[in-house]
């Protein structure tokens, strides 16, 4: 017997169950009459485009948003969630993809936040206690962590462990988690999977959102697909594969889901030589020719972000030298880039990119009125309009252009950030993980888009951590480690065991 499941579950009984759910946001019906059920000891999945409503479900399960109609009951117990403590107490926990974590605070005090034990004395809190507890939590889980840590140390795949823990603390019964690989390492990916099934196996049910299907496919029991707010199907993963997931998100096949690609590929665009910054690049050489699409591989860390930066003067380089069409460039900020024809779109689009309050349509365009011929002087009607048909070559799902950039949802906002680009007339472009984030449907036109630029005679540098991706659209692909360049393979003579050997092991 399971001595974490709740006396009155069985193993595999109902742990969820929402009923006709449905939630609209002026405009836009972001749920339409969804139902869902999940039971105890299962891992379930919830797919879908980027729009199709799952982090709105999950805000209604866990009392962030009121539906418009419909019913929740959990372990089989009708439940009114109007505030996100009524759902923490139903036993509901949500694990954002942004955590929500006090940073400056220790991993035991995050971990007892609001409900810290009480000290000998009125008002006072037992730290002694808060430690003790947090150590045997720890210990019960096998994790490797020190009570006593400040939140703010921590890479990224700790902190979601201490998510969890904070979760167990409050005995939930149901975790959500939303998109929770996606700024993971490998390691801490596989270390995290453990972690599920290990919570699986004490009799909870974890909500897995993710667009990576390779995982779903590997974790998940069950999967239910989101399609334009509506549940459209619901089966056991033994009777799924990639395709037929696909098929149900998307409600077609996908089978050109890598452009063809026949380029005549032209002289060097842009020569970099040396190159080493003070973020970790070291003496880095490579080139990228006119029609090219060069990927850029390497494990999280390996410096490739960092390569961008030094090109796109975010970071000064230390040495070395960029040649573009011939001419040496003196870069010292991203401004003189852009001047220079060199564009970056950046992996994090909420830190580096979008402003979230401002319309999508001014994050489209404000930083191209120059490029489309708008010096001071803005025509609001033009202006969206350009931004319209911007939007729509990369079918970005918005009520309109003026609707606040927040209320998109996650990949769609990441679209927007590339058909800022669009509008931008650069001869050789950057992409840090473009992808991330964004589903299949959106990632076939975002490889479409690359193809095109390509064709228009650009040059492509395509910087992400999924091989698949690389081996699909890159006629070449670098290898980096440890902020040096391994590898300078040509595609089709390299195999994805290559790849992956350059980037990981060290020499001897
Ligand atoms: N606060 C809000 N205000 C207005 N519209 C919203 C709000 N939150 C979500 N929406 C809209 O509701 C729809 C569903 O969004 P939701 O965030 O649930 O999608 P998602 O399936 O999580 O997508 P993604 O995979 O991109 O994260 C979208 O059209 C989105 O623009
Ligand atoms: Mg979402």
């Amino acid at each position: 017997m399971n001595s974490a499941l709740p006396a009155t579950a069985a193993p595999h009984s109902m742990a969820l169950h929402m009923k006709g759910i449905s939630k609209r946001f002026g405009p836009v019906q972001a749920l339409s009459d969804v139902t869902l059920c999940a039971r105890t000891g299962t891992v379930h999945a919830l797919v879908g485009e980027n729009g199709a409503g799952k982090s709105t479900l999950m805000k209604i399960l866990a009392g962030v948003y009121q539906p418009d109609t419909g019913s929740i009951e959990i372990q089989g117990q009708s439940q009114t969630l109007e505030t996100p403590g009524q759902a923490i107490e139903a036993g509901v926990s949500m694990i954002y993809q942004e955590l929500d974590l006090a940073e400056h605070l220790t991993v035991a005090e995050n971990i007892f936040l609001g409900a810290e034990p009480k000290g000998a004395l009125p008002f006072t809190v037992s730290h002694h206690q808060m430690v003790a507890q947090t150590r045997e939590l720890i210990q019960r889980y096998d994790f490797d962590l020190d009570p006593a840590t400040r939140v703010e140390t921590l890479p990224t795949g700790d902190c979601q462990i201490v998510e969890i823990l904070k979760a167990l603390r409050r005995n939930a019964s149901i975790i959500v988690m939303d998109e929770p690989t996606s700024s993971l390492s490998e390691r801490e990916t596989a270390r995290l999977f453990d972690v599920v099934r290990q919570l699986r196996e004490q009799g909870l049910c974890i909500i897995y959102i993710s667009h990576r299907l390779e995982e779903i496919v590997e974790l998940a029991d069950e999967v239910s697909v989101l399609r334009d707010g509506q549940l459209v199907h619901s089966e056991s993963i033994t009777e799924l594969d990639i395709p037929k997931i696909v098929h149900h998100m998307v409600g077609r096949e996908l089978d050109d889901f890598f452009p063809e690609r026949s380029l005549e590929i032209g002289r060097p665009l842009i020569q970099v030589s040396n190159l080493s910054s003070p973020a970790g690049v070291q003496d880095v050489t490579f080139d990228v020719r006119r029609s090219e699409i060069v990927g850029m591989a390497g494990l999280v860390g390996a410096g490739r972000t960092e390569v961008a930066r030094a090109i796109f003067g975010v970071d000064k380089k230390t040495a070395g030298q960029i040649v573009l069409d011939g001419h040496e460039l003196n870069i010292d900020s991203p401004r003189d880039a852009i001047a220079s024809g060199i564009a970056l779109l950046t992996e994090d689009r909420k830190r580096t990119g979008l402003c979230l309050q401002l319309p999508c349509s001014w994050n489209i365009t404000l930083p191209n009125l120059a490029e489309i011929g708008m010096g001071s002087l803005i025509k609001p009607a033009q202006e969206t309009r350009i931004a319209a048909e911007t939007g729509d070559r990369i079918a970005v799902k918005w009520a309109s252009p003026r609707a606040s950039t927040e209320s998109l949802s996650g990949g769609n906002q990441q679209k927007l950030l590339i058909a800022r680009w669009l509008l931008a007339n650069s001869d050789f472009m950057i992409f840090d993980e473009p992808t991330r984030g964004i589903d299949v449907g959106a990632k076939a036109e975002v490889y479409g888009l690359l193809n095109t630029l390509a064709e228009q005679g650009k040059a492509i540098l395509f910087i992400s951590s999924e091989l698949p991706e690389l081996f699909g659209i890159a006629d070449r692909i670098l290898v980096m480690r440890r902020g040096k360049l391994v590898g300078n393979l040509v595609t089709k003579e390299t195999t994805p065991e290559e790849v992956m050997h350059l980037a990981a092991v060290e020499e001897g």
